[in-house]
């Protein structure tokens, strides 16, 4: 129970990078190496004083003692690496989105049954507190029968973030708006609400023709399949910047919305019998220069991963869930026609 929980981490970007300093400051951590494909000296890792691996086979072939590794890639790796982890018997931290497509998810998850180590997704925005608030609201049945859900994602995604050197906009790395830019808002929905059924879907294609390999924009509506219907209507063709990520839920006592840039200030609540509390301030997003994705609670994830491998808690975002939002966003992508 004292011994410090030893990671490595794939991937030494924008999020690699995040997960490495949350690993560095909690005290029941410790970092013992990191990879990259790219030069160390162009990286900005030099305060993690660990070695250094090019690619991931020579991580595993190295003699260093390691218990978790965290994948922090760009998407379309994320099923290769995370198999060779959990091939080598330690516990896999994977960013979203799990893997581009079910069966590499279930593959994940066999491995991961197979050689006895835990499988974590990173879904940190189920930690913000507006999130926390509304799955509770919901878990107490306090707004009654859902009627309806509506999501909108309106994010800015312009050339200044899908660089012809970069994997965004590459559908073979990146693999769409909906698994890049959206999943965390799809884990929510599944998280308060479960499965769709019936999906419908439309999709466009603005103005990312040059930049990207898919869709900007798409309307979906479905079914729950514990009743109520809802709709995800997403684009990244806002102009200049972000406009918002919000949800609204109708339900028979009551309606609320949680918007803001990442789902992450409480705008409505009107529910029967109800006062709504004060929330604790939520993190401000990972900052990408013009760009805020998600809430900053990567520190959660590694506190979540050390209870879980300490026997003090489970999983705040398991296998099995990272695995259902890929299936779900796999049947929405099923409906799409192929840009041209
Ligand atoms: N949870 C979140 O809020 C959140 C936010 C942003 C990104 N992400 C996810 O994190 C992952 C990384 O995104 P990012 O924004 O940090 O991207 P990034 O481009 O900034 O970093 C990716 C890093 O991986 C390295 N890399 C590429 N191929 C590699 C390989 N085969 N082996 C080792 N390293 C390799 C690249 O050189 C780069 O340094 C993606 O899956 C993304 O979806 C999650």
């Amino acid at each position: 129970m004292t011994q410090k929980i030893k990671f490595a981490v794939v991937g030494c970007g924008h999020i690699g990078k995040r997960h490495a300093e949350m690993i560095a400051r909690n005290t029941e951590c410790e970092l013992v190496g990191l990879v990259d494909v790219k030069d160390p000296a162009t990286l900005g890792i030099e305060e993690f004083k660990v070695p250094f691996f090019a690619t991931i086979d020579e991580l595993l072939q190295s003699d260093l003692e390691i218990d978790v590794i965290n994948v922090a890639t760009p998407n379309g790796f994320h099923a290769e690496q995370g198999m060779k982890i959990l091939e080598s018997g330690r516990h896999l931290v994977i960013e979203k989105p799990m893997s581009l497509t079910k069966t590499d998810s279930e593959k994940l998850i066999f491995k991961g049954l197979q050689k006895h180590k835990q499988v974590f997704c990173v879904m940190q925005n189920r930690y913000s507190p507006p999130s926390v608030w509304l799955k509770e609201l919901l878990d107490t049945g306090t707004l009654g029968k859902v009627f309806m859900v509506q999501i909108n994602c309106y994010w800015n995604r312009d050339d200044r973030y899908y660089k012809p050197e970069s994997w965004h906009g590459k559908g073979d790395l990146d693999g769409g708006t909906l698994f890049t830019q959206f999943s965390h808002f799809l884990d929510l929905m599944y998280w308060y609400f479960g499965d769709i059924k019936n999906i419908q879907a439309k999709f466009a294609d603005f103005n990312h023709k040059d930049l990207t390999d898919f869709e900007d924009s798409g309307f979906v509506s479905f079914d729950f399949v514990n009743g109520g219907m809802g709709s995800i209507n997403y684009s990244t063709s806002i102009w200049d910047k972000n406009l918002e990520s919000s949800i609204t839920v109708i339900g028979e006592n009551g309606s609320v919305k949680v918007g803001g840039q990442y789902m992450n200030e409480v705008e409505y609540c009107h529910v029967k019998d109800y006062e709504m509390p004060e929330l604790a301030a939520t993190n401000p997003g990972n900052d990408y220069g013009a760009y805020k994705g998600s809430a900053a609670n990567h520190h959660y994830i590694i506190e979540n991963v050390v209870d879980v491998l300490k026997g003090r808690n489970s999983i705040t975002t398991n296998a099995l869930e990272g695995l259902k939002v890929v299936d779900i966003i796999e049947r929405i992508y099923e409906l799409k026609v192929q840009k041209g």
